[in-house]
């Protein structure tokens, strides 16, 4: 196994911007292995959102995968990775992985990753939640997954989308000991308190 092998699913919600910097910056790091699936859905906001097409994105991971393939290598609990990141996850995807569907290859590999105890980071979006899915979160949180929605913090005065994007980014790599300098550390109000 490489230095540390991340597995990369970009579902259907909103925030097809989040999975595409993530997979820009572990491109970039010497060591690190991406394994990529994207849903139809995701491939659908790919191009709404980013005019992105599905070659273009894949061309950034090491390994991709067809969430078709449920007999690819990370659909194995013998495949090691230090664990996988849905980014963004849809509440169709949440729900599947809260269920333990496995019915595609990214709810199959949020299963296998889940079940060997390795760490699981769902960026879920919608706006506002229903209880299904405040369930499903919460079910997910009880099997030791990571429920980590894309919320901007304003504290750091961001002044443009990327910059909002790279400071969540940087708290997911944080998440898996992945060293980055996307954004700054805090170190306390200005003027103190
Ligand atoms: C433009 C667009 C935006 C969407 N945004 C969201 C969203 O923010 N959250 C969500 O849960 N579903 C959203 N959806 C719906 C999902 O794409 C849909 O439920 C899909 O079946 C998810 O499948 P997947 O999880 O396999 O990608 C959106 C769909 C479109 C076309």
């Amino acid at each position: 196994m490489p230095g540390q092998r991340l597995i990369v699913a970009i579902t259907g919600a909103t925030g097809a911007i989040y999975g595409v910097r993530l997979l820009q910056v572990l491109r970039d790091i010497p060591g690190v292995e991406s394994h990529l699936m994207i849903s139809d859905a995701g491939v659908l906001n790919l191009h709404q959102e980013l005019d992105l097409g599905r070659k273009e994105v894949e061309a950034l991971a090491h390994v991709v995968h067809n969430v078709r393939d449920i007999g690819a290598s990370i659909a194995s609990g013998s495949f090691q990775s230090d664990g996988m990141v849905i980014a963004p996850c849809s509440m169709k995807t949440l729900a599947a992985v809260a269920h333990g569907l496995s019915d595609n290859l990214v709810s199959r590999a949020a299963d296998v990753v889940l079940k060997e105890r390795r760490r699981l980071v769902l960026m879920v979006r919608e706006t506002p939640f229903n209880l299904a899915h405040l369930r499903n979160m919460t079910a997910v949180t009880e099997m030791g997954g990571i429920i980590f929605p894309p919320l901007p913090g304003f504290y750091q005065r961001p002044k443009t989308i990327e910059e909002m994007v790279d400071h969540t980014v940087g708290r997911v790599l944080d998440l898996f000991a992945i060293p980055h300098a996307l954004t700054p550390r805090w170190n306390g109000l200005k003027g103190g308190a």
